[in-house]
C-alpha cells in the first residue's frame, strides 16, 4: 500500500514568529502515525525550522540547481541541503514555471540532480486552464511527466504531485472525480512508459485548493495518495488535512 503523503507548500511566506505558531499546531497535532508529513519551507528558514519541528514532520526546500556548486548566484545546490540535514524538494512548482519561466527539461535536470544527490523530491505537474479548455490536459501532464522519466534512472524517491494551475490559490479545486480522472490516466501513462511496478508503488497527490473541507472527499478516491497543501498548510487547519483519512 502506499503510504499517504501531506506536504505543506509555504511558499513564500512565514516570519520567525509565524513560523513557531505552525510549528506549535504541528506539535499539538495529533498527526495520524500513517501519514508521511513534509513541510516546504522558504530557504531561509530551512535549518530553524529543522531545529524546532516535531520529529513526525520532515523538512522540504522549494527549489534546488541541477548541479552541486559554482558560479550560480542566488541559487542552491542538494548538496547544500543535505549538508544541514534537510531531506527534501519540491521541483517543478508551476509557480516556478510559470513565474520564473521554468522549462520541462531545466526541471527535469533538476529532479536528476537532485536524486543523484541523495534528496527525496516532490515534483509538480499541472495544465492550466487554458489547455484544460482546449481538451489538453492529458498531453500536457504526460509530456511534463515524459521529461522527468526520460532523465531518471528510479522514482523511488519521488512523490508525483497533480497540481492543476487553475485550481492553485484560486479556491477552485478539482473535484475528486476530476483529480482521480488524471492520477488515474498518469497511472496508465506510468505502466507503459516507465514501468507497471512503478505505476503502483508511486504516490500522486494533489494540490489546488485544498482545505479542511474538501479534504476527506478527495482522499476517498483510490489514486490520490496525499495533497500538496498552499495556503491552508500555514493554518491549523492542516492538521485535519493531514488527518483526512482517519
Ligand atoms: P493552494 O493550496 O494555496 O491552492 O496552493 C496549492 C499549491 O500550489 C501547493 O503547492
Amino acid at each position: 500500500a502506499r503510504k499517504f503523503f501531506v506536504g505543506g507548500n509555504w511558499k513564500m511566506n512565514g516570519t520567525k514568529s509565524e513560523i513557531n505558531d505552525i510549528v506549535a499546531f504541528l506539535k499539538t497535532g495529533p498527526l495520524d502515525p500513517n501519514v508521511e508529513v513534509v513541510v516546504g519551507v522558504p530557504a531561509i528558514y530551512l535549518t530553524y525550522v529543522t531545529s524546532i519541528v516535531p520529529g513526525n514532520v520532515s523538512v522540504s526546500a522549494q527549489n534546488t540547481y541541477k548541479v552541486p556548486k559554482g558560479a550560480f548566484t542566488g541559487e542552491i545546490s542538494p548538496a547544500m541541503l543535505l549538508d544541514n540535514g534537510i531531506p527534501w524538494v519540491i521541483l517543478g512548482h508551476s509557480e516556478r514555471r510559470n513565474v520564473f519561466g521554468e522549462t520541462d527539461e531545466l526541471i527535469a535536470e533538476k529532479v536528476q540532480h537532485a536524486l543523484e544527490a541523495g534528496l527525496k523530491v516532490i515534483a509538480c505537474i499541472g495544465e492550466k486552464l487554458e489547455e484544460r479548455e482546449a481538451g489538453k490536459t492529458e498531453e500536457v501532464v504526460y509530456k511534463q511527466t515524459k521529461a522527468i522519466a526520460d532523465k531518471i534512472k528510479s522514482w523511488d524517491n519521488v512523490v508525483l504531485a497533480y497540481e492543476p494551475v487553475w485550481a492553485i490559490g484560486t479556491g477552485k479545486t478539482a473535484t475528486p472525480q476530476q483529480a482521480q480522472e488524471v492520477h488515474e490516466k498518469l497511472r496508465d501513462w506510468l505502466s507503459k512508459n516507465v514501468n507497471p511496478d512503478v505505476s503502483q508503488t508511486l504516490r500522486i497527490i494533489y494540490g489546488g485548493s485544498v482545505t479542511a473541507g474538501n479534504a476527506k472527499d478527495l482522499a476517498k478516491e483510490k489514486d490520490i495518495d496525499g495533497f500538496l497543501v498552499g495556503g491552508a498548510s500555514l493554518k491549523p487547519d492542516f492538521v485535519q488535512i493531514v488527518n483526512a483519512r482517519c
